[in-house]
């Protein structure tokens, strides 16, 4: 073969190179670049023609709403904005064994239940085995079209026969292979070279089409992270191994809303759908222990109760270990630097464990209040009430902001059956404002204004062990530092 036309992709990013390099000058990532053929032009080449004329229209006039097509499973149709948008490209992103492909089978068989066309196409699986479990899950009933193939330009010549299918599973992406580029399946120019024919044939035919994509250990889905830019929504499926939870998320949606999650349960029989998850992540609480806190969250438009584990116990190292599980690692450390610098509490000597319960993962500033509640809790050997809950965003005076959604939270709380809510005074107003808050969901709530009034406040309600300071709120994580104050000093 000769070179011309060869370039060196890297398989991270998908920038090009006419020369091997070993280190990516668009990413900075090493051993990345890999020698692929050139992607041929798509289509034919018109060389000296003159463009064809099309027709340009305005932006206003009737706006229709994005044809959807539900899919049936609630959880997955809030997270895509209320069913799958005709003629859109979907890439579904996880690790492998996370249930990708249970959730598409599942989702498969309930639109061709309800009598649409649905095909799934497996590049990974034989059909058999696909069909195996499908009857595990029972489905076997279920009209849906399978077939195990990885030529994208055979699946797109069968699927354009008869009738246009409402939806289209690829699984997964990776597998697939077009004959307009010359490198091997699961390379960077395939992928995008797949992805691309599949995306005209969806824009062509008013197909839904949803590409499985799998995920590398740090996270990014494989290879290519050029599809993302290339699909109309990006849904992330999450979850911890060791738990039964799996969180679907839109990561990118260019027809409806990016901050709803739906949430699934891995069971014996495929992944069930929690209409309450709230219920779910609190049902295996630890009552009465010192160091959790229930925080009271948002995703999206629903609320979402969760526990936020903490433990704070004397460390061994020079440096203490600051280690978290769910939530964002800087924001404990501000959360940890305000307790020391306006509260007077020294975690100098202290390693700080964070965890938040059930495998979930918050990215609300909100959850600040619950988590500073858990880390005071925890060092001062008090537990918090059991029936209360806690949101507000902790600044860096210690100052507590308020949060959006307040009613929708208090509500929720209110109906898990918890009692009291300390949230921010700033959102007394809001709490009060009968739309769902305080005043209707009969909760009794704490306005704080500041995090030390929180540490006075779990120091009161508390039985701190028995060599802590039992009186002075402010000196609640004093008394326990004093072994590893010099430790803490020292490093
Ligand atoms: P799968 O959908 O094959 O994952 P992916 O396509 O994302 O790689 O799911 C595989 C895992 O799910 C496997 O470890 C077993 C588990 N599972 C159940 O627990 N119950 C079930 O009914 C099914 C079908 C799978
Ligand atoms: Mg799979």
């Amino acid at each position: 073969m000769s070179r011309r036309g060869l370039s060196f992709i890297c398989q991270n990013c998908g920038a090009a190179a006419s020369r091997w390099q070993g280190k990516c000058e668009a990413c900075g990532e090493w051993n990345t670049m890999v020698e692929e053929g050139a992607d041929r032009p798509a289509g034919p080449g018109r060389k000296g023609q003159k463009g064809r004329l099309f027709k340009l229209e305005p932006l206003t006039g009737e706006a229709k709403d994005a044809p959807r097509l539900a899919s049936g499973l609630a959880e997955l149709d809030r997270v895509t904005g209320g069913g799958f948008v005709r003629g859109s490209i979907l890439l579904m992103a996880g690790d492998p064994g996370i249930g990708k492909s249970t959730l598409l089978i599942q989702a498969t068989a309930a639109l061709a239940r309800a009598g649409h066309r649905a095909v799934y196409i497996s590049g990974e699986e034989a059909a058999a085995q696909v069909r195996l479990r499908a009857e595990r899950l029972g489905l076997s009933d279920a009209p849906v079209e399978l077939a195990a193939e990885t030529s994208v330009e055979d699946i797109i010549a069968t699927l354009s026969e008869g009738k246009v299918p409402r939806l289209i599973v690829i699984d997964s992406i990776q597998t697939m292979w077009t004959d307009l580029v010359d490198s091997a399946p699961g390379t960077v120019s395939q992928v995008r070279g797949a992805a691309q024919a599949l995306i005209r044939f969806a824009k062509r035919s008013g197909a839904a089409i949803i590409l499985v994509g799998h995920v590398t250990k740090d996270g990014q889905i494989a290879g290519p992270r050029v599809v993302e830019h290339m699909v109309d929504a990006v849904l992330s499926f999450e979850g911890e191994g060791s738990h039964q939870f799996r969180i679907l998320r839109a990561v990118k949606n260019r027809f409806g809303p990016t901050d709803e999650i739906g949430v699934f349960e891995m069971t014996g029989a495929g992944l069930r759908e929690v209409s309450n998850p709230s219920e779910l992540f609190l049902s295996e609480r630890d009552l009465g222990s010192p160091g959790t806190a229930v925080f009271a969250g948002m995703e999206g438009t629903r609320p979402l109760l969760v526990e936020i584990q903490a433990l704070v116990a004397p460390t061994s190292l020079g440096t203490p270990r600051r280690a978290v599980v769910g939530w964002d690692p800087s924001r404990l450390s501000m959360v940890i630097a305000v307790l020391e610098a306006h509260c007077g509490v020294k975690l100098g000597g202290y390693d700080v464990y964070l965890n938040v319960a059930g495998g979930m993962r918050i990215n609300e500033p909100a959850a600040d209040l619950a988590a500073a509640a858990a880390l005071v809790s925890s060092l001062a050997n008090s537990p918090l009430p059991a029936d209360a809950v806690y949101f507000g965003e902790v600044s860096l005076s210690g100052a507590i902001r308020p949060v959006s959604h307040t009613p929708s939270r208090l509500k929720e709380s209110a109906k898990l059956g918890f009692a009291r809510a300390v949230l921010p005074e700033a959102a007394r107003g809001d709490a009060n404002d009968g739309k769902g808050g305080d005043g209707k969901s009969g909760l009794a709530t704490t306005h704080v204004g500041g995090l030390t009034s929180l540490v006075a406040e779990i120091a009161a309600l508390g039985k701190p062990r028995q060599n802590a300071s039992p009186n002075n709120g402010h000196n609640a994580g004093q008394k326990p530092t004093q072994g590893g104050k010099s430790r803490g000093q020292d490093g």
